[in-house]
């Protein structure tokens, strides 16, 4: 079953929200001038976007404590493609912090050429289409795929909004030597979030204190998000979340698809992503199996 371009945007191979962006807006952000201490958060969808966005965040503005105590997310690491509040991103402050789902290559050139810093983040695709099938259904930006089989074959076929996961992450990995990049795992951030919090903090070049990384940590547990309107997306709702559905921050757990996946559907999965997998440039800590 093809996309509906009434939910997507086709646009140099990749699916984007039509309602959000232009082609031509796509286009001039090859052009977008970056500056060193620029900081981006690169994902596919259900990856741990808004974790990152707000682990950032916290990192750079004190736990809140600097200014952001009442701005959302979205404000503070807003989309690079979505500019959703119109705000003026060339004359924003440094540092700028943003978050983009844009392959490797609609990415603004200078980044190519290592300017500014990248944080990516992936996760278990079969935890990300289970993710990414959920928040279909509470999206109103999203068409409702009415069951998860079908959402599946579209996942697996790239026919969603970023494309395909495997290109997503292939290009991102392959040409990481063009981007000062640091690659994450949703995985891995959640085994380890202190961990996770330092290794960033040492990636760009932040030194925290002890009291000061306690609050960041605090902050960044899923509990703790899923009850902060300044991070949880609530304030999507009726926006881009149906009300009432269901939430944004679901269950933030690892494995959940053992939970939805058939056995039968695992091992389509496996057949069409396994082998691909092999070459990925990548050490991922989740057991495909
Ligand atoms: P689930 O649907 O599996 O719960 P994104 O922000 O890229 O859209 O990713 C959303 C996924 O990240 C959701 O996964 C959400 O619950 C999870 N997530 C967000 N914040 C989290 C946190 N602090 N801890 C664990 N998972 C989190």
């Amino acid at each position: 079953m093809e996309p509906s371009e009434e939910f997507l945007l086709k646009h140099k191979g990749f699916y984007f929200l039509p309602d959000l962006v232009t082609p031509e807006y796509i286009d001039s952000l090859e052009d977008f001038e970056i500056r060193d201490c620029d900081v981006f958060v690169v994902t596919y969808p259900k990856s741990g976007t808004v974790w990152t966005q707000n682990i950032l965040s916290l990192i750079y503005h004190e736990g809140h404590r600097d200014g952001t105590e009442n701005m959302e997310i979205i404000d503070r690491v807003p989309w690079l493609e979505y500019n959703i509040h119109n705000m003026d991103y060339v004359h924003r402050p440094s540092p700028r912090l943003f978050t983009t789902h844009l392959p490797y290559y609609l990415a603004p050139r200078d980044l190519r050429n290592r300017r500014a810093k990248i944080i990516y983040v992936a996760r278990n695709p079969k935890d990300v289409v289970v993710s990414y099938f959920h928040f279909s259904s509470l999206s109103v930006k999203l068409e409702t795929v009415p069951d998860f089989n079908s959402f599946l074959e579209r996942f697996l076929a790239g026919k969603v909004l970023a494309g395909s996961w495997l290109d997503h992450v292939r290009g991102w990995s392959t040409h990481r030597d063009e981007f000062n990049i640091l690659f994450l795992t949703f995985e891995e951030i959640k085994k380890d979030l202190r961990g996770a919090v330092l290794k960033i903090c040492k990636f760009l070049g932040k030194q925290l204190n002890e009291k000061e990384l306690d609050t960041v940590v605090e902050m960044a547990a899923f509990d703790k998000m899923k009850s902060d309107p300044r991070a949880n997306y609530e304030f999507m709702e009726g926006n881009l979340l149906e009300k009432g559905k269901g939430h944004f921050l679901r269950k933030g757990t690892v494995g959940d698809w053992k939970n939805t996946m058939t056995v039968a559907q695992s091992e389509r999965f496996d057949n069409v992503f396994k082998e691909k997998m092999k070459d990925l440039s990548l050490t991922f800590i989740w057991d495909i199996n």
